[in-house]
């Protein structure tokens, strides 16, 4: 017995000193509009995000919007500094599609849109930190949605010519492409639930020919890479898809399954194209919306097929897995009369849900539970194959305090939960990105939730920046490679955890 108890206490001990892998890459992320401001700063055109606060500013809780934001249209430059204070090896931002392309075609090239991200990449690079970049993060061009947006297979397109200029302008110092941010989001909230610019309400439709136009875009856009960039710039491209650790709600085998049907039909959906051996979604959520629509009347699936050649040309179009990952739901299958058909909900059809007693962060959906982290990491080394995952998004929101025990408190489980994936269970996790860089506009929450390790005032017409007490731990976690909960930085008082 004592010498269980020796071991036991040997085992947890060694966990919290794991460190971090020498070539192990840290940065922190941004999205153009949720920072940039200059919405209509020389030729800017509109984006679906500008036309929504402005037209429709009841959808966001403060009625605000990025018209100025953290205004680093004007501020990149400045900003750079507290990014190389920070230390990180990278700086995952993204870039303004209308900022680029002001009707969303690539006939018309805003120059000064080509100058503000020339500008900002040569500073990170003086200042050794790897330009990080997403193609898209949410803000489609207005123009493109008047065409119906993502749902309009012609936006794919559209979106490699976009991504043709972005390679052409700034692939001789962009190493390291995302295409995409978060699709399942982006075209969920679009076009089905309405949490999302455009914000229309769907019915189970749109939602999945958004998803289809954007693995198309996705995979067009790799391959474009391949055959005509890859050999002279020598980058790489990947995607970032989000999601939630799916835990069954108790041992039954029900609820085993409907975890597993939750994460296939909100992960799977964008993964298993481009990241398993077979490609194509997967075949659990091929059959339960072919049944479902048959069941509803439609004569056909409501999820759209792809051609052979179009799986073919998705399956493997990435280097790496990129992973944005917050938090946990439990799930258990929907209860019977449950949901409106056709819908998306109804075709997952389960009902996932938090334990009360978990923390929530300002974020009604953020609840902390690093273990989930872990089991979504080994869930991914299984299905497909151990890929490179780069972790480029992973934070907590708060009411924007600067002595931020509780995001300190989450970095730390969650970086420890990484550290196991990677020692104990052999994921391979190449880099880690903290969302955000600084306070911002979080979409329809406005300004009342606070991811930032920067504080930023937005009473302030300067939109002055102060680090957060996250800022210096984190600082210390680059420069030591390890979590240390002892690390209290100067002028700050001790965390109780
Ligand atoms: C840009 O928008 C602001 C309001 O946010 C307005 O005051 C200004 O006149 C606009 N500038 C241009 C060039 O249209
Ligand atoms: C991780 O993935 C990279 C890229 O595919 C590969 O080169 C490397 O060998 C992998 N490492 C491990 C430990 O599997």
């Amino acid at each position: 017995m004592k010498w269980l108890l020796v071991l036991i206490y040997a085992c947890t001990s060694y966990a919290e000193d794991y460190v971090f892998p020498p070539n192990f890459q840290f940065g922190v992320a941004t999205a153009s509009y949720q920072v940039e401001g200059g919405w209509n700063a020389s030729g800017k055109g509109e984006n679906i995000w500008d036309v929504l606060t402005h037209n429709r500013p009841e959808l966001i809780y403060d009625q605000s919007n990025g018209d100025i934001a953290c205004d680093t249209y004007n501020k990149a430059i400045t900003d750079v500094q507290l990014l190389k204070s920070l230390g990180v090896d990278f700086y995952r931002f993204s870039f303004s599609w209308s900022r680029i392309l002001p009707v969303g075609t690539s006939n018309k090239i805003n120059p000064d849109g080509i100058r503000y991200y020339n500008e900002l990449i040569d500073e990170l690079l003086k200042n050794g930190i790897k330009p990080f970049a997403t193609m898209f993060h949410w803000d489609l061009p207005q123009p493109l949605q008047e065409i119906g947006g993502w749902p309009n297979p012609v936006v794919a397109d559209l979106f490699v010519d976009y991504a043709n200029v972005l390679f052409e302008h700034f692939g001789d110092r962009v190493k390291d492409w995302i295409t995409f941010n978060e699709p399942a989001v982006f075209c969920g909230g679009g076009y089905e639930d309405g949490s999302k610019a455009p914000a229309y309400k769907g019915n189970g439709f749109g939602v999945y020919l958004c998803a289809h136009t954007v693995l198309r875009a996705h995979g067009k856009a790799y391959r474009l890479y391949e055959s005509k960039y890859k050999a002279s710039q020598g980058g790489r491209v990947g995607i970032t898809l989000d999601t939630y650790w799916f835990e069954p709600s108790s041992d039954k085998p029900e609820d085993i399954e409907a975890g597993e049907i939750t994460i296939q039909m909100n992960f799977g959906w964008f993964a298993h194209p481009i990241y398993s051996k077979e490609g194509d979604y997967p075949s659990v959520m091929k059959e339960r919306i072919a049944e479902k629509s048959s069941t509803e009347g439609f004569p056909r699936s409501r999820l759209p097929e792809f051609t052979p050649e179009e799986i073919e040309e998705i399956r493997g179009s990435s280097d790496f897995f990129g992973l944005n990952h917050y938090t946990t739901n439990k799930c258990t299958p929907l209860p019977a009369g449950w949901g409106i058909p056709p819908s998306q909900w109804t075709d997952i059809g389960t009902m996932c849900y938090y334990e009360t007693n978990w923390e929530i962060g300002a974020s009604s959906w953020l609840a902390v539970v690093p273990w989930g982290f872990r089991k979504l990491l080994v869930w991914i080394k299984n299905e497909y194959n151990n890929p490179e995952v780069i972790i480029t998004e992973n934070g907590f929101s708060d009411k924007g305090e600067l002595n931020d025990c509780r995001r300190i408190n989450y970095y730390n489980t969650y970086l420890e939960e990484l550290l196991k994936a990677i020692h104990e269970d052999g994921c391979n996790i190449s880099g880690y990105t903290a969302w955000s860089f600084l306070d911002n506009f979080e979409w329809m929450r406005g300004f009342t939730e606070k991811f930032g390790v920067i504080y930023v005032d937005f009473d302030d017409p300067d939109r002055s920046r102060t680090p957060k007490m996250s800022y210096y731990v984190y600082k210390n976690i680059l420069a030591t490679k390890r979590v240390d909960w002892k690390f209290t930085p100067d002028s700050f008082n001790e965390c109780e955890f």
